[in-house]
């Protein structure tokens, strides 16, 4: 059956999905802690609840299971304010700080989640971390123009530099088709000021850390489901 992780999952994203009310601009995250959001979402819509409720996705793979399961969709040109996103995340920092990106969504997903009122950030109690970069690198999103420069810019920061590969044998593409690069810096000291020197490089179309956004967090773990705030 259903692994602890998956579970926890499920039981994170069922919890979060009560934060739902009706009528509202939902956004959509990715991965598969987003997929039971969207799951959870359609079984409360064969029930008759929720009907009247439109979801943003923050990636293709996101919009193919929306369209899948009948939750019907929106975008941010006709709804440029988000009431509530829900969204997985890879490692959560005791700040709430996140990293994200592992699905590769992470430019959507941050403008996504810039544009909402509230974003609640929905994990298994396994992202949990001391410090950011101890259990996952940051995905950083470059233009293919020069992305070997980006590479020896972002080894000059201290990163130790995987470019992520399709399934297809070629270097993985976004849904903006650009590649990216799985930047392992080992615990960070200071995640503000490593955006900041990622978000003043041309070239960088985007990175994985997401500082300020995280309205609340859920977490299921053994214990049980969690609410946090930062
Ligand atoms: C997608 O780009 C990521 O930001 C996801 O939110 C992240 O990878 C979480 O994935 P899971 O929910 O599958 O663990």
């Amino acid at each position: 059956g259903e692994g602890d992780v998956a579970r926890f999952k499920r039981q994170a994203a069922e919890r979060a999905v009560e934060a739902i009310q009706p009528g509202m601009v939902v956004g959509l995250g990715s991965g598969s802690t987003a997929a039971f959001v969207v799951h959870r979402l359609a079984a409360l819509r064969a029930e008759g609840k929720l009907t009247d409720v439109v979801g943003v996705p923050t990636s293709v793979g996101t919009e193919e299971l929306a369209r899948a399961s009948g939750v019907p969709l929106t975008t941010l040109e006709e709804h440029p304010v988000v009431d509530l996103t829900l969204d997985g995340a890879d490692e959560v920092d005791p700040a709430l700080r996140l990293i994200k990106g592992g699905g590769g969504a992470l430019l959507r997903e941050k403008i996504v989640a810039q544009a909402s009122r509230r974003v609640l950030i929905v994990v298994d109690a396994g992202k949990l971390s001391p410090r950011l970069g101890t259990r996952w690198p940051v995905p950083v999103e470059v233009l293919p123009f020069g992305w070997r420069s980006q590479a020896l810019f972002l080894e000059g920061l201290g990163a130790r530099i995987t470019p992520r590969w399709g399934p297809d044998g070629a270097l993985y593409r976004t849904d903006q088709g650009n590649f990216i690069l799985d930047c392992a810096f080992g615990p960070i000291e200071r995640p503000e000021q490593l955006a900041s020197r990622l978000e003043a490089r041309a070239g960088i179309v985007a990175h994985g850390l997401f500082i300020g956004l995280t309205s609340e967090l859920v977490v299921a773990g053994p214990s049980g489901v969690e609410l946090r705030r930062p």
